[in-house]
């Protein structure tokens, strides 16, 4: 695991980004795992920004996202289709039809996440997997105690992701309960993974996932386990984890 020091959250988004932008200008054709939240926010306003002055072409970039809450259409305000075209899709040349989220609004949870996993494996599986980092540690919507081995699966959310989740909404009732989630053997098999983290609030549960013991408990700890793996994250969120990583 590389671990990438940035001096805070803007420089967090530049080296994630140029990571993005690496693997994009590597091969054209690549395939992105996409995350939403707050932390890829600066990530994909620095991809966008790069596109508009000509640096970087998403013609023949595929993505597929990490999860979308179960009972939302791509049109709610709230899901994370809408987010993606907002904070992206619709800010670069990517094709519509290269944008795969999870369909929130299948109700035969079995369906939607077979769909998903055959779509993933249409693509030609995942080049570079962009991650958030939970509170609990989760990636993605795993929870603690999900099995490493799952593919994509349909979660109850903890309490405190929903809270967590609440400030993107205008009350806690409107937080879906559920959720349509790439399992962490889904996320595993991606060939490259970077996990962008910024926040003193993150700093525990990094220190926790990077050097901890690897337990289900921890999700983001299986990281550790993967071959191919930058971890970036602000001077805040790594207070606790010493003095490892480089400055890119
Ligand atoms: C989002 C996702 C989540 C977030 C995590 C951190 O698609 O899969 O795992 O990455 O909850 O969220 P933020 O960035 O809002 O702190």
């Amino acid at each position: 695991m590389r671990i990438v020091r940035a001096k805070d959250y803007q420089d967090m988004s530049e080296k994630a980004a140029h990571m993005i932008a690496e693997q994009i200008r590597r091969k054209p054709d690549c395939v992105l795992g996409l995350a939403t939240g707050s932390t890829p926010q600066g990530i994909y306003e620095k991809l966008a920004e790069w596109y508009c002055a000509g640096e970087l072409d998403f013609a023949r970039v595929t993505t597929v996202n990490l999860d979308e809450y179960r009972g939302l259409d791509r049109g709610n305000v709230h899901s994370y289709y809408h987010y993606m075209k907002e904070k992206l899709f619709s800010r670069v040349n990517i094709r519509q039809d290269r944008t795969f989220v999870p369909d929130g609004m299948e109700q035969d949870s079995g369906r939607a996440c077979r769909e998903y996993d055959g779509i993933i494996a249409a693509v030609g599986g995942v080049d570079l997997q962009l991650l958030g980092l939970g509170h609990n540690g989760h990636i993605g919507f795993n929870e603690p105690g999900t099995d490493f081995e799952t593919q994509t699966h349909c979660v109850e959310l903890t309490e405190s992701t929903v809270k967590a989740n609440r400030r993107f909404f205008s009350s806690i009732e409107e937080v879906p309960g559920q959720a349509y989630t790439m399992g962490i053997g889904t996320i595993m098999q991606a060939a490259g993974i970077v996990m962008a983290v910024s926040g003193e609030d993150k700093a525990e549960i990094l220190k926790t996932a990077v050097c901890g013991p690897v337990t289900t408990m921890v999700p983001a700890s299986v990281l550790q386990l993967h071959r191919n793996v930058t971890v970036i994250a602000d001077e805040a969120a790594l207070s606790l984890v010493g003095n490892a990583g480089q400055a890119l």
